[in-house]
């Protein structure tokens, strides 16, 4: 995931307010809640990870640094961290759930009367969704409950929804809202009413079937209204306002967010969203109308990491399925298409056939190469010569661009295999062409090596890529020594970030520098406000490691010397460490 994109709302917090946070939230009473924690090995009390399965405990807190941290899955921080991972919430969210745990009140975080409108307009989103509800009730509603059910949609879902109707009237809802006390000009913010010709105003949502939009904080955001009868568009969605962002929500997240399914099923239309959770496929999710954001993506990650694509089975769909499987690799989530023949969406799948074959589908369905592939092979006609070598030169670029060894080498034999070709010359082509794209793409992106983010070094799942792993180290060891001992601060011989080898590391670097500068303390909590959930992890396994403070400005000179030897040795494009070992090697044959 990308590291350098630290959310704007972050660092929000004065660090006297986290620190007092952290403080009346003990990381041990806390992490108890979630872990049976035992006594063991020096001042760490173990227990069994929550973050990924095991039989023996590898997951440690520390009561004296208030840290956490999994020699597992290599995921730690401080009790800000551990929360946002457990209860899946963002930082303010978890600063948020600790305040109230230690019942502190936050502090005032934006301009005063920005605040109070916006929560007046969340209040009147939900005034506004309880209106709509109840219309569905009353005998207003009777043409709606007739279309519902004749999509097949129950009372029950209908409730989980809270799905809701428009009557067919020009200001009911303005009506209704103003006796509860909102003004024309609020309702006219939130997008509920708009301004009529002769001055007066109109309800924006008509005659139309009512479908909240909740975030995953539970808050009415805005609504999206399918068309019951006469003319009009077929879907009405709330104009962007001070609360509602299409590109940033999902539709049903609130509810898909607690599904146990491990994964989050994500198709195009509301209707199939409902119908797919009514079938008992409780992670659905569709973006609103708009094609899937990279901001969506992320909110997706946030919860998950594998993401099946449910699109209609039309070509808008499928090429709307590219499009999101393009934005949903970058930020390493695995991603499958489902491939429904014999039905448009999701909703008629599951009418025509049964939410049986619908979760055969995504038991059999497809991790996106296949999908890909699938795609390409469609495009030519294999019986023809030429049409084949097309064929495999598109298949060529594609697998030459898998990052997995293993997957390029069983895809190559199954088209080598398909097209009658030797798999040798297969795995030959595409591991020429993967070198030329990688010598490309280091081309373009300059002396830098690309900046996906470590994993920590700790026996995590996937292993530590440094670039540099000797620098690395050294690396590491300047950030260890700056957090333990913050008066080395005023060393003169610091390195710039721009020096290490890591683009990781020389980001955490970069902050614990800027914050030691400037004369704020330091821990996981405070900068778990500056750095990604990953990067925190990154830290915690670093100061897991030992380090002799009794010398430390002796240790931080070696360190620096480390970086900067390596950096020189890059530069000239020779690895000092290379030579030896050749020489070693060599003289090893000789004797
Ligand atoms: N949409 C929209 N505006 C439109 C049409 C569609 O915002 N004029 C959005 C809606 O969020 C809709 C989604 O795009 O749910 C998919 O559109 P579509 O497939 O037409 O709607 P469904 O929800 O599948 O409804 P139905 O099954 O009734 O066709
Ligand atoms: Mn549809």
């Amino acid at each position: 995931m990308c590291h350098s994109s630290t959310g704007g709302d972050r660092t929000a917090f004065p660090d006297t307010f986290i620190n007092e946070l952290v403080a009346r939230n003990d990381i041990v009473d806390v992490v108890s809640g979630y872990v049976r924690l035992g006594k063991k090995s020096g001042s760490n009390m173990f227990g069994l990870c929550p973050f990924h399965s095991e039989k023996t405990p590898s997951f440690s807190v520390s009561p004296d640094k208030q840290i956490y941290h999994c020699f597992g899955c290599g995921k730690g921080g401080g009790v800000i961290s551990f929360i946002m991972e457990i209860e899946n919430l963002s930082f303010p969210e978890a600063v948020a759930f600790l305040a109230k745990r230690a019942n502190m009140t936050l502090p005032e975080q934006e301009d005063d009367r920005e605040s109070k409108k916006r929560s007046r307009m969340y209040a009147l989103n939900k005034e506004a969704a309880r209106f709509f509800y109840e219309q569905l009730l009353s005998p207003a509603g009777a043409q709606a409950r007739e279309y519902m059910a004749q999509r097949g949609i129950s009372k029950a879902t209908a409730t989980n929804f809270g799905l809701g109707c428009a009557p067919n009237a020009w200001d009911a809802l303005e009506k209704a809202m103003r006796e509860k006390g909102y003004t024309d000009f609020e309702l006219f913010d939130a997008g509920l009413v708009k301004k009529g010709r002769n001055g007066g105003w109109y309800d924006t949502f008509r005659d139309r079937l009512m479908f909240p939009v909740i975030d995953v904080q539970g808050r009415v955001i805005g609504f999206s209204g399918r068309i019951l009868t006469g003319e009009g568009p077929k879907y009405l969605n709330s104009p962007e306002t001070l609360v509602f962002n299409k590109g940033r929500n999902l539709f049903a997240l609130n509810l898909a967010k607690k599904s146990k399914s491990g994964y989050i099923l994500l198709s195009e239309g509301n209707i199939d969203v409902v119908s797919l959770h009514q079938a008992g496929f409780d992670s659905a999710v569709a973006s609103l109308g708009t094609s899937l954001t990279a901001e969506q993506a992320r909110l997706i990650s946030r919860y998950t990491d594998q993401v099946i694509i449910a699109y209609d089975n039309d070509g808008a769909g499928q090429k709307a399925a590219q499009r999101a499987i393009a934005i949903l690799e970058k930020l390493e989530l695995k991603v499958r298409v489902l491939q429904m023949s014999g039905a448009k969406d999701p909703d008629e799948f599951i009418k025509l056939k049964g939410p049986e074959a619908f979760a055969q589908l995504i038991e059999g369905s497809e991790n996106q190469t296949e999908y890909r592939l699938a795609q390409i092979a469609k495009k030519y006609d294999l019986s023809v010569d030429a049409q084949k070598l097309d064929y495999l030169r598109e298949v060529e670029d594609l697998l030459a661009r898998r990052p997995s060894a293993a997957e390029r080498e069983i895809y190559c034999r199954r088209i080598a295999a398909q097209v009658s070709i030797s798999p040798e010359v297969l795995i030959g082509e595409v591991a020429n062409r993967r070198k030329r794209i990688l010598r490309q793409t280091a081309a373009a992106e300059g002396r830098g090596s690309p900046t996906r983010l470590s994993q920590p070094a700790s026996g995590s799942e996937r292993p530590l890529r440094y670039d540099d792993p000797a620098s690395a180290v050294a690396e590491e060891g300047v950030i260890r020594l700056l957090y333990l001992e913050p008066e080395l601060i005023k060393s003169d011989r610091l390195p710039a970030a721009e020096e290490f080898s890591s683009p990781a590391l020389g980001h955490i670097y970069s902050v614990l520098r800027t914050r030691l500068a400037e004369g704020k303390t330091v821990s996981a909590d405070v900068l778990g406000g500056e750095l990604e959930a990953k990067e925190v992890s990154l830290l915690v396994s670093i100061l897991q490691k030992p380090e002799a403070l009794s010398n430390a400005e002796k240790a931080l000179d070696d360190y620096i010397n480390r970086i900067r030897d390596r950096r020189r040795a890059r530069e000239r494009g020779r690895d000092p460490m290379q030579i030896y070992q050749q020489r070693k090697e060599e003289l090893e044959k000789h004797t």
